[in-house]
């Protein structure tokens, strides 16, 4: 069995007004009529296939998943003392499986169009994983895109390949390069890691991470399907994502090439791009009119949205907020007072 560890923790703000604090990014219905994290559930969901899913993300979104659990009453969930980046998140759920389980570490807020495509490749995943390889979705890269990491393809393995450099976050220069080059996947952010395999690597490359992890699970309380690691020894390390603490310095890194319509939905550009268009390539959700418009986004919670003569820009009324942007632009949203204060 695989068993998968769902991630619950970053904020969205490039996807405000509609992603606020109070309910981000995974919990909202953005690509069709399922919350992302409720798609991602979903996907794991074959019985033949998956265990139960462990969730882990913070006490602040507790309400959401509760109430987006649905169907899964057998979820388990992992509530953070704090957020310290991915390395912690999932070595807490890694020390809270048999060692030699296969654990599927799925981000909560992507969006993949092709399930039979994501679970063909999460079956590689798991025989590379159950051999102690720290495996990696790789999807092929269509932009420099710097907030991904690059994976460079080495030697084959079966059903997918060594990873000869992993650089996480590159500058443009660099993207634009390894873009160029043509070996390189973008990391897609799901991983396939026998428990022990990877709290093993932690262990060498982030011994603090580790210890206070492991010690944060040993003093932690069960209570009903949640599981509270103690606080203090989980205070006592800074944070690190798996991409910087893990991936780019182990020597087991692999990936398997996956194709499945993924996105991670980064901002209203690929959000657009992720929904279907009509025949002039609008995507609408609410009241509006639009004359004369080609490939606009534009969702209303309220007032009706009225554009006369626009290409490439995205309309998002939430509330008493109104967003403006061009395509180009979204990825900057983030840096907004509104998205900032929210
Ligand atoms: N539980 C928990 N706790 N989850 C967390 C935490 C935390 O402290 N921090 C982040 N997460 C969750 C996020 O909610 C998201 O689902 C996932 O872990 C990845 O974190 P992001 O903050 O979204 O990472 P990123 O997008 O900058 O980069 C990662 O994903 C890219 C693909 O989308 C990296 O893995 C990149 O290499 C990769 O290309
Ligand atoms: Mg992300």
């Amino acid at each position: 069995f695989i068993h998968p560890v769902i991630l619950c923790g970053g904020s969205g703000t490039r996807l405000w007004p509609v992603s606020r604090k109070a309910k981000p990014k995974p919990f909202l219905p953005l690509v069709g009529e399922r919350t992302l994290f409720e798609a991602t559930l979903d996907r794991c969901a074959d019985p033949a296939r998956f265990a139960a899913p462990i969730v882990v993300a913070g006490a602040q979104h507790l309400e959401h998943i509760t109430a987006q659990l649905g169907a899964r009453p057998d979820a388990r969930v992992i509530v953070e003392p704090e957020a310290k980046n991915t390395a912690a998140a999932i070595a807490l759920a890694a020390c809270r499986l048999p060692q030699d389980a296969v654990m599927l570490v799925c981000p909560s807020d992507h969006f993949i169009a092709d399930v039979t495509a994501f679970r063909a490749a999460a079956e590689a995943a798991a025989r590379l994983a159950a051999e102690d390889w720290l495996v990696s979705f790789g999807i092929t890269p269509t932009a420099p895109e710097t907030g991904f990491g690059y994976l460079k393809r080495g030697a084959a393995l079966d059903g997918g390949y060594r990873i000869e450099r992993f650089v996480e976050k590159p500058d443009l220069a660099r993207a634009t390069e390894f873009l160029a080059d043509g070996g390189y996947s973008w990391n897609g952010g799901i991983f396939a890691f026998r428990a022990g395999a990877f709290l093993a690597e932690l262990r060498s490359h982030r011994p603090d991470i580790a210890a206070g992890v492991e010690q944060a699970v040993a003093g932690g309380k069960a209570q009903g399907a949640a599981f509270y690691p103690a606080p203090e020894p989980f205070a006592g390390f800074d944070g690190e994502s798996v991409d910087y603490a893990v991936m780019e310095k182990t020597a087991r890194a692999a990936m398997v090439p996956a194709a499945m319509g993924w996105s991670d939905i980064g901002n209203w550009h690929a959000l657009r791009d992720a929904r279907e268009g009509d025949s002039d390539g609008n995507r609408v959700e609410g009241r509006a009119e639009l004359v004369d418009c080609r490939n606009v986004l534009a969702i209303t919670d309220g007032p009706r949205i009225s554009l006369i003569g626009l290409a490439d820009v995205a309309v998002i009324v939430n509330g008493d907020e109104v967003l403006v942007t061009t395509m180009d632009g979204a990825q900057k949203v983030g840096k907004l007072t509104g998205a900032v204060q929210q």
